[in-house]
Protein backbone atom coordinates (compact mmCIF):
# COMPACT_ATOMS: atom_id res chain seq x y z
CA UNK A 1 0.00 0.00 0.00
CA UNK A 2 1.31 3.24 -0.84
CA UNK A 3 2.40 5.67 2.09
CA UNK A 4 0.07 8.06 1.35
CA UNK A 5 -2.82 5.49 2.16
CA UNK A 6 -1.86 5.50 5.45
CA UNK A 7 -0.76 9.24 5.92
CA UNK A 8 -3.37 10.75 8.63
CA UNK A 9 -4.44 13.52 7.00
CA UNK A 10 -5.52 11.00 4.48
CA UNK A 11 -7.52 9.70 6.17
CA UNK A 12 -9.07 12.66 7.93
CA UNK A 13 -10.26 13.47 4.06
CA UNK A 14 -11.42 10.68 3.29
CA UNK A 15 -13.52 10.62 6.58
CA UNK A 16 -14.71 14.26 6.00
CA UNK A 17 -15.37 14.17 2.53
CA UNK A 18 -12.68 15.90 1.40
CA UNK A 19 -11.29 15.26 -2.25
CA UNK A 20 -7.46 15.72 -0.79
CA UNK A 21 -5.39 15.78 2.11
CA UNK A 22 -4.42 19.25 0.51
CA UNK A 23 -7.76 20.62 1.68
CA UNK A 24 -6.15 20.72 5.75
CA UNK A 25 -3.06 23.05 4.15
CA UNK A 26 -5.30 25.53 3.12
CA UNK A 27 -6.83 25.64 6.31
CA UNK A 28 -4.24 25.52 8.17
CA UNK A 29 -3.12 28.47 5.97
CA UNK A 30 -6.51 30.31 6.17
CA UNK A 31 -6.64 30.00 10.22
CA UNK A 32 -3.14 31.76 10.48
CA UNK A 33 -3.26 34.13 7.62
CA UNK A 34 -7.20 35.13 6.68
CA UNK A 35 -6.87 34.80 3.47
CA UNK A 36 -10.67 33.67 2.24
CA UNK A 37 -13.26 35.75 4.09
CA UNK A 38 -17.26 35.41 4.16
CA UNK A 39 -18.44 36.96 0.59
CA UNK A 40 -15.11 36.87 -0.67
CA UNK A 41 -14.76 36.20 -4.64
CA UNK A 42 -11.56 33.11 -5.24
CA UNK A 43 -9.79 31.95 -8.29
CA UNK A 44 -8.03 28.75 -7.49
CA UNK A 45 -5.17 28.14 -10.05
CA UNK A 46 -4.02 24.17 -10.24
CA UNK A 47 -7.63 23.34 -8.42
CA UNK A 48 -7.89 19.62 -9.39
CA UNK A 49 -9.04 17.36 -7.75
CA UNK A 50 -10.63 20.29 -5.95
CA UNK A 51 -9.97 20.06 -1.64
CA UNK A 52 -8.94 23.30 -2.04
CA UNK A 53 -12.08 24.39 -3.77
CA UNK A 54 -14.46 23.09 -0.98
CA UNK A 55 -12.54 24.58 1.69
CA UNK A 56 -12.70 27.90 0.13
CA UNK A 57 -17.05 27.75 -1.14
CA UNK A 58 -17.23 26.88 2.87
CA UNK A 59 -14.52 29.83 3.91
CA UNK A 60 -16.57 32.23 1.30
CA UNK A 61 -19.55 31.04 0.05
CA UNK A 62 -18.89 33.82 -2.91
CA UNK A 63 -18.21 33.14 -6.23
CA UNK A 64 -15.57 29.93 -6.26
CA UNK A 65 -13.46 29.66 -9.27
CA UNK A 66 -11.08 26.63 -9.77
CA UNK A 67 -8.76 26.13 -12.79
CA UNK A 68 -6.91 23.33 -13.99
CA UNK A 69 -5.28 22.02 -17.31
CA UNK A 70 -7.12 18.42 -15.82
CA UNK A 71 -10.77 18.25 -15.91
CA UNK A 72 -12.16 18.88 -12.34
CA UNK A 73 -15.18 17.16 -11.33
CA UNK A 74 -18.56 19.26 -10.80
CA UNK A 75 -18.60 21.08 -7.02
CA UNK A 76 -21.54 22.55 -6.24
CA UNK A 77 -21.27 26.23 -6.15
CA UNK A 78 -17.88 26.22 -8.13
CA UNK A 79 -17.09 27.15 -11.30
CA UNK A 80 -14.51 25.42 -13.10
CA UNK A 81 -11.99 26.39 -16.25
CA UNK A 82 -10.26 23.92 -17.68
CA UNK A 83 -6.72 25.63 -19.32
CA UNK A 84 -3.23 26.47 -18.42
CA UNK A 85 -2.55 28.97 -15.82
CA UNK A 86 0.51 30.30 -17.98
CA UNK A 87 -1.62 31.21 -21.02
CA UNK A 88 -3.05 34.35 -21.33
CA UNK A 89 -6.09 33.18 -22.81
CA UNK A 90 -6.70 31.29 -19.52
CA UNK A 91 -6.01 34.85 -17.73
CA UNK A 92 -8.90 36.31 -20.04
CA UNK A 93 -11.14 33.27 -19.39
CA UNK A 94 -11.05 33.93 -15.53
CA UNK A 95 -11.48 37.62 -15.50
CA UNK A 96 -14.68 37.30 -17.99
CA UNK A 97 -16.24 35.17 -15.23
CA UNK A 98 -15.36 37.41 -12.27
CA UNK A 99 -16.76 40.51 -14.06
CA UNK A 100 -19.52 38.88 -15.36
CA UNK A 101 -20.44 36.49 -12.21
CA UNK A 102 -19.52 38.51 -9.03
CA UNK A 103 -19.60 41.95 -10.22
CA UNK A 104 -16.53 42.91 -8.94
CA UNK A 105 -13.59 44.63 -10.58
CA UNK A 106 -11.55 41.74 -9.31
CA UNK A 107 -10.95 38.63 -6.93
CA UNK A 108 -10.71 39.16 -3.25
CA UNK A 109 -8.29 36.11 -3.15
CA UNK A 110 -6.13 33.98 -5.41
CA UNK A 111 -5.02 30.62 -4.19
CA UNK A 112 -2.41 28.42 -6.12
CA UNK A 113 -1.49 25.02 -5.27
CA UNK A 114 -0.49 23.53 -8.69
CA UNK A 115 2.57 22.14 -9.02
CA UNK A 116 4.56 20.56 -12.20
CA UNK A 117 4.64 16.75 -12.53
CA UNK A 118 7.86 15.84 -10.46
CA UNK A 119 10.79 14.36 -12.14
CA UNK A 120 12.46 13.12 -9.41
CA UNK A 121 15.87 15.68 -10.16
CA UNK A 122 16.04 17.92 -7.52
CA UNK A 123 16.97 21.20 -9.13
CA UNK A 124 14.97 20.73 -12.15
CA UNK A 125 11.72 20.38 -10.28
CA UNK A 126 12.75 23.39 -8.13
CA UNK A 127 13.23 25.76 -11.38
CA UNK A 128 9.83 24.59 -12.90
CA UNK A 129 7.53 25.31 -9.68
CA UNK A 130 9.32 28.67 -9.76
CA UNK A 131 8.16 28.91 -12.94
CA UNK A 132 4.95 28.05 -12.18
CA UNK A 133 4.69 30.42 -9.34
CA UNK A 134 6.20 33.06 -11.33
CA UNK A 135 2.84 32.37 -13.41
CA UNK A 136 0.75 32.46 -10.54
CA UNK A 137 1.88 35.52 -9.58
CA UNK A 138 1.49 37.20 -13.20
CA UNK A 139 -1.71 35.88 -13.21
CA UNK A 140 -3.06 37.11 -9.77
CA UNK A 141 -1.64 40.78 -10.74
CA UNK A 142 -3.97 40.51 -13.76
CA UNK A 143 -7.33 39.42 -11.49
CA UNK A 144 -7.16 40.33 -8.44
CA UNK A 145 -8.35 43.88 -6.95
CA UNK A 146 -6.82 46.44 -5.55
CA UNK A 147 -5.14 44.73 -2.00
CA UNK A 148 -5.90 41.31 -3.25
CA UNK A 149 -4.43 38.10 -1.45
CA UNK A 150 -2.42 35.78 -2.75
CA UNK A 151 -1.18 32.45 -1.66
CA UNK A 152 0.95 30.18 -3.77
CA UNK A 153 3.60 26.75 -3.23
CA UNK A 154 6.34 26.55 -4.15
CA UNK A 155 9.42 23.81 -3.99
CA UNK A 156 12.21 25.13 -2.00
CA UNK A 157 15.66 25.87 -3.40
CA UNK A 158 18.06 28.10 -4.91
CA UNK A 159 16.05 30.35 -6.25
CA UNK A 160 13.43 30.82 -3.63
CA UNK A 161 14.65 34.17 -2.59
CA UNK A 162 14.36 35.81 -5.76
CA UNK A 163 11.07 34.93 -5.86
CA UNK A 164 10.43 35.77 -2.57
CA UNK A 165 11.63 39.53 -3.64
CA UNK A 166 8.90 39.23 -6.82
CA UNK A 167 6.16 39.15 -4.35
CA UNK A 168 7.77 41.69 -1.89
CA UNK A 169 7.65 44.20 -4.94
CA UNK A 170 3.55 43.67 -5.49
CA UNK A 171 2.56 43.09 -1.66
CA UNK A 172 2.67 45.05 1.21
CA UNK A 173 2.78 42.15 3.71
CA UNK A 174 4.62 38.65 2.44
CA UNK A 175 5.48 35.97 4.73
CA UNK A 176 6.77 32.10 4.48
CA UNK A 177 4.02 29.23 5.43
CA UNK A 178 4.75 25.68 6.12
CA UNK A 179 1.54 24.22 7.27
CA UNK A 180 1.49 21.08 9.97
CA UNK A 181 -0.59 19.27 7.05
CA UNK A 182 2.43 19.45 4.57
CA UNK A 183 4.37 16.26 4.92
CA UNK A 184 7.53 16.67 7.37
CA UNK A 185 10.10 15.57 4.48
CA UNK A 186 8.32 17.92 1.78
CA UNK A 187 10.33 20.84 0.15
CA UNK A 188 7.25 22.83 -0.53
CA UNK A 189 6.10 25.71 1.59
CA UNK A 190 3.33 28.56 0.63
CA UNK A 191 4.03 32.03 0.26
CA UNK A 192 1.54 34.43 1.55
CA UNK A 193 0.86 37.99 -0.07
CA UNK A 194 -1.64 40.66 1.42
CA UNK A 195 -2.57 44.00 0.00
CA UNK A 196 -1.82 43.47 -3.60
CA UNK A 197 0.12 47.06 -4.53
CA UNK A 198 -1.14 49.49 -7.47
CA UNK A 199 0.53 48.69 -10.75
CA UNK A 200 1.10 52.73 -10.84
CA UNK A 201 4.34 53.09 -9.74
CA UNK A 202 7.38 50.22 -9.17
CA UNK A 203 9.84 50.69 -6.18
CA UNK A 204 13.13 52.35 -7.19
CA UNK A 205 11.10 53.49 -10.58
CA UNK A 206 12.41 57.06 -11.59
CA UNK A 207 10.04 59.96 -12.21
CA UNK A 208 10.04 63.35 -13.69
CA UNK A 209 7.11 64.82 -11.40
CA UNK A 210 5.50 68.23 -10.71
CA UNK A 211 4.89 69.39 -7.22
CA UNK A 212 1.25 70.20 -7.66
CA UNK A 213 0.64 70.51 -3.53
CA UNK A 214 2.55 70.67 -0.07
CA UNK A 215 0.75 68.09 2.21
CA UNK A 216 0.45 68.61 6.29
CA UNK A 217 3.39 67.50 6.93
CA UNK A 218 5.35 69.87 4.62
CA UNK A 219 6.29 66.87 2.09
CA UNK A 220 5.38 67.83 -1.59
CA UNK A 221 2.64 66.08 -3.41
CA UNK A 222 3.28 64.80 -7.04
CA UNK A 223 1.33 62.42 -9.14
CA UNK A 224 2.47 59.73 -11.02
CA UNK A 225 0.07 57.93 -13.58
CA UNK A 226 -2.41 59.66 -11.08
CA UNK A 227 -1.25 57.68 -7.89
CA UNK A 228 -0.03 60.18 -5.14
CA UNK A 229 3.17 60.62 -4.46
CA UNK A 230 4.53 62.28 -1.50
CA UNK A 231 8.52 63.61 -2.03
CA UNK A 232 10.46 64.98 1.08
CA UNK A 233 11.76 68.60 0.64
CA UNK A 234 9.70 68.72 -2.77
CA UNK A 235 8.53 72.62 -3.34
CA UNK A 236 5.15 73.75 -4.77
CA UNK A 237 5.27 73.94 -8.52
CA UNK A 238 8.75 72.58 -8.69
CA UNK A 239 9.90 69.87 -11.33
CA UNK A 240 12.25 67.35 -10.52
CA UNK A 241 13.15 63.39 -11.00
CA UNK A 242 12.37 61.32 -8.26
CA UNK A 243 12.84 57.62 -6.84
CA UNK A 244 10.29 55.64 -5.34
CA UNK A 245 11.28 54.56 -2.21
CA UNK A 246 7.99 53.15 -0.47
CA UNK A 247 4.86 52.17 -2.39
CA UNK A 248 1.17 51.36 -0.02
CA UNK A 249 -1.52 50.51 -1.27
CA UNK A 250 -3.19 54.36 -1.49
CA UNK A 251 0.08 56.67 -2.04
CA UNK A 252 4.16 55.94 -2.05
CA UNK A 253 7.28 57.68 -1.10
CA UNK A 254 9.86 59.23 -2.92
CA UNK A 255 13.19 61.29 -2.79
CA UNK A 256 14.68 63.35 -4.86
CA UNK A 257 17.18 62.41 -7.20
CA UNK A 258 20.50 64.49 -9.24
CA UNK A 259 20.77 64.46 -13.20
C1 LIG B 1 -1.30 19.28 -5.94
S1 LIG B 1 -2.50 19.41 -7.18
C2 LIG B 1 -3.67 20.54 -6.49
C3 LIG B 1 -4.49 19.94 -5.40
C4 LIG B 1 -5.66 20.82 -5.00
N1 LIG B 1 -5.20 22.00 -4.28
C5 LIG B 1 -6.63 20.09 -4.13
O1 LIG B 1 -6.75 20.42 -2.94
O2 LIG B 1 -7.31 19.18 -4.62
C6 LIG B 1 -1.69 20.37 -8.40
C7 LIG B 1 -2.51 20.63 -9.66
O3 LIG B 1 -1.83 21.61 -10.44
C8 LIG B 1 -2.23 21.40 -11.78
N2 LIG B 1 -1.36 22.15 -12.71
C9 LIG B 1 -0.03 21.99 -12.91
N3 LIG B 1 0.40 22.84 -13.86
C10 LIG B 1 -0.67 23.58 -14.26
C11 LIG B 1 -0.86 24.64 -15.19
N4 LIG B 1 0.16 25.11 -15.93
N5 LIG B 1 -2.09 25.17 -15.34
C12 LIG B 1 -3.15 24.69 -14.61
N6 LIG B 1 -3.02 23.69 -13.69
C13 LIG B 1 -1.81 23.14 -13.51
C14 LIG B 1 -2.11 19.89 -11.93
O4 LIG B 1 -2.86 19.44 -13.05
C15 LIG B 1 -2.67 19.42 -10.57
O5 LIG B 1 -4.03 19.09 -10.69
Amino acid sequence: MPRDRRDYFYRKAKKEGYRSRAAFKLKQINERFNIIRKGDTVVDLGAAPGGWLQVAHELSGGKVIGVDILRIEEIEGVETIKGDIRLDSTVEKIREIIKKESGKEGADAVICDAAPNLSGNWSYDHARSIDLATSALECARKILKPRGRFVVKVFQGDMFPGFMDKVRRQFTKVQAFSPEASRKQSAEIYVIGKELLPDAVKINGRYTVTIEDIGASGDGIAKVNDFVVFVKGGKLGETLDIRIRHVKPNFAFGERVEG
